[in-house]
């Protein structure tokens, strides 16, 4: 099973992704890792573990649907079984959708279809709630909308602070992509 991994961020869940699969517990293979801007951690990280990147730098295109053209020829252009969005800050056109429909996976540090979107760790806090979490599903044009496939609950500790609660989010979250993943390689 062939992937590209989409991040605009430092990529940590990523780097679990990596590790897995160097270490023969994933059974997938990484065609590559794209970001949204220059310079992310996780192009960075993905270079360093001698994988091929690439950048589709937001700001260097004059319209958002140039910007989503080039994405999808360059995504398609490793021709994977799927795409997976882990951190990846930007919705996707439909074009990109259809072009992956089904094939497209993405992360979240909350329990979907509550608190989507770039704050979900802070949202959760914020409502009060006493269990949060990270969900993995196929995604679709909205902001963190579409089936869901797998999630696992985490308590919120009354000592937690957003960055306390969001590191032991992705703990499970790192756990929960890899095994849906295998899940997915597995057929
Ligand atoms: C992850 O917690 C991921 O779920 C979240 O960004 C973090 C990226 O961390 N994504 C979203 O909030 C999408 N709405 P990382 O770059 O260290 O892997």
């Amino acid at each position: 099973m062939r992937i590209v991994v989409l991040v605009s961020g430092t990529g940590s869940n990523l780097q679990a992704v990596i590790d897995a699969v160097a270490n023969g517990v994933l059974p997938v293979e990484i065609a590559a890792v794209g970001a949204d801007r220059l310079g992310t951690y996780g192009v960075e990280r993905s270079a360093n573990a001698g994988l091929e990147t690439f950048e589709v730098n937001f700001k260097d295109f004059g319209t958002r649907s140039d910007w989503d053209a080039a994405l999808l020829e360059k995504v398609a252009s490793y021709s994977p079984d799927y795409v997976v969005s882990s951190g990846f800050m930007r919705i996707v056109a439909p074009d990109f959708i259809n072009a992956f429909e089904g094939r497209y996976v993405n992360t979240h540090p909350a329990l979907l279809p509550s608190f989507p979107g770039a704050h979900g760790v802070r949202d959760a806090m914020a409502y009060g709630v006493k269990v949060t979490g990270c969900t993995v599903h196929f995604a679709d044009a909205g902001v963190d909308t579409g089936p869901i496939i797998a999630q696992t609950p985490v308590d919120v500790l009354p000592e937690d602070t957003e960055e306390s609660l969001h590191e032991r989010i992705k703990l499970a979250e790192r756990e929960l992509l890899i095994k849906v993943l295998g899940d997915l390689a597995h057929g």
